[in-house]
């Protein structure tokens, strides 16, 4: 089932092509692979979400657009909401899902990279990336990208995959991300894109590395949630005034 030689994508290229892949079952398999618990993962990061009236917030990694939708809906003191990805199918997917639902300001989805975002310094009141950081090839350009578009005192919410600390979990998390979620995955939509998951989190920063990240491009980490025994994390961090 798990083959140690499929593609780890090494190009923002190869990332986007294998995000439009796996669009169009990509909602229909987050919720059967993590039984739903995505939706309440999601659910903690919009309850940090800071109070910023006429602020500005921006999801990067967006996908099919279910953080900055539930953000639009939570948030309507906010007077911005964009969702920016690499992938064109997930945006489209994230366009049409937001059409359908009722919010009080419009969301607009832009084709951006987190690497290279296209905000001005300084004006984002809060930012962020759900199971997107995992994917990105640079990452420390992305973390200081985030810092520059980011006010003062604004906000960075990261949820993320990790491997387990404790070593019996960490075995039993091993095994479901990499004998059965490319399993289910081959089944339902692309084998190769969910055998690349585990391999993502494999080679994703720890919690301490994160946070030294963090830390290197200038933030100050202000909370942490765990999830499934540390397998997911949600991750709050501030950029600091006077800066
Ligand atoms: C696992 S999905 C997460 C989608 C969504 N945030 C969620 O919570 O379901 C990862 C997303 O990251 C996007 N992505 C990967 N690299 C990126 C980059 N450098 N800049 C922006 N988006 C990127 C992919 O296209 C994909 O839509």
């Amino acid at each position: 089932m798990f083959s140690s030689n499929a593609q780890v994508p090494s190009s923002e290229k190869r990332v986007s092509d294998m995000f439009d892949r796996i669009a169009p079952r990509y909602d229909l398999l987050n919720q059967l692979l993590s039984m739903r618990q995505d939706i309440r993962w999601r659910r903690h990061l919009v309850d940090k979400i800071p109070y910023a009236p006429d602020g500005c917030y921006v999801d990067v990694a967006t996908g099919t657009g279910d953080v900055i939708i539930a953000a639009a809906k939570a948030r309507e003191e906010y007077s911005s909401f964009t969702g920016v990805d690499i992938s064109e199918s997930m945006l489209r997917l994230a366009g049409e899902k937001s059409n359908r639902q009722i919010t009080k300001t419009p969301i607009s989805f832009k084709i951006q990279s987190a690497e290279r975002l296209a905000m001005a310094e300084g004006t984002v009141d809060c930012l962020s990336i759900s199971f997107g950081l995992r994917n990105v090839i640079n990452k420390p350009v992305a973390l200081e990208e985030f810092y520059r578009v980011l006010k003062p005192r604004g906000k960075l919410l990261i949820l993320e995959f990790f491997k387990p600390q404790n070593s019996i979990l960490s075995k039993l998390f091993q095994f479901y991300f990499h004998y059965i979620l490319p399993f289910i995955g081959g089944l339902i939509s692309d084998k190769s894109a969910y055998t690349y998951l585990p391999q993502s989190v494999d080679g994703f920063y720890s919690p301490f590395e994160l946070n030294e990240a963090l830390r290197a491009a200038g933030f100050i980490v202000r909370s942490k949630k765990s999830f499934l025994f540390g397998g997911c994390r949600l991750i709050c961090a501030e950029k600091p005034e006077g800066v």
